[in-house]
């Protein structure tokens, strides 16, 4: 009894991936591989960062086309929610477009606010069809 409630604590810890360590370290200028600062930047290492973290294709690719300084999209200061919506939505490249399957509009909008400074609006997304479902090609 005791035994099988620890393995559902520590089951429930590892499906949560939230106890323990993490979440609460305070260096904000930490190095790429230390705990996310935010929730927002949580999300966007978990579904952009095996591309766009350094070494990934993304940064690989904006680098040869853009050069170094733009090849991070976290260090970016040019980019704008609506134009994050239409290449995350529709592809750009390489870069294959994401569904909102893998990632909604929610997620999306706060992706873009950590990258940006600011969420998407839903109506913008809609007005680029950034926002559309099951219609694309
Ligand atoms: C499978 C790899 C991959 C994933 C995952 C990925 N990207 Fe990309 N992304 C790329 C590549 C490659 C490019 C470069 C395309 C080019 O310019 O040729 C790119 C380019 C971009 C650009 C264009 C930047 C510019 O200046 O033109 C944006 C914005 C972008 N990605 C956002 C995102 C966001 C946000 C996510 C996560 C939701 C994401 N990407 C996930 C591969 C990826």
């Amino acid at each position: 009894m005791t035994r099988l409630a620890t393995a559902r604590a520590l089951a429930g810890c590892l499906f949560l991936s939230s106890c323990g360590t993490g979440a609460d370290q305070p260096e904000a200028a930490a190095p790429a591989d230390a705990a996310p600062a935010s929730p927002e930047q949580a999300l966007f290492l978990q579904k952009c960062g095996i591309c766009h973290s350094q070494g990934g294709t993304g940064t690989m690719m904006l680098a040869r086309r853009l050069g170094d300084e733009k090849s991070l999209l976290a260090e970016r200061e040019d980019l704008t929610p609506e134009y994050i919506a239409a290449v995350v939505r529709h592809g750009l490249n390489s870069m294959p477009p994401i569904t909102r399957v893998e990632l909604t509009d929610a997620q999306l909008s706060d992706v873009s606010l950590y990258l940006t400074g600011k969420p998407l609006m839903l109506d913008a997304a809609a007005q680029t069809g950034a926002g559309a479902e099951g219609e694309e090609p």
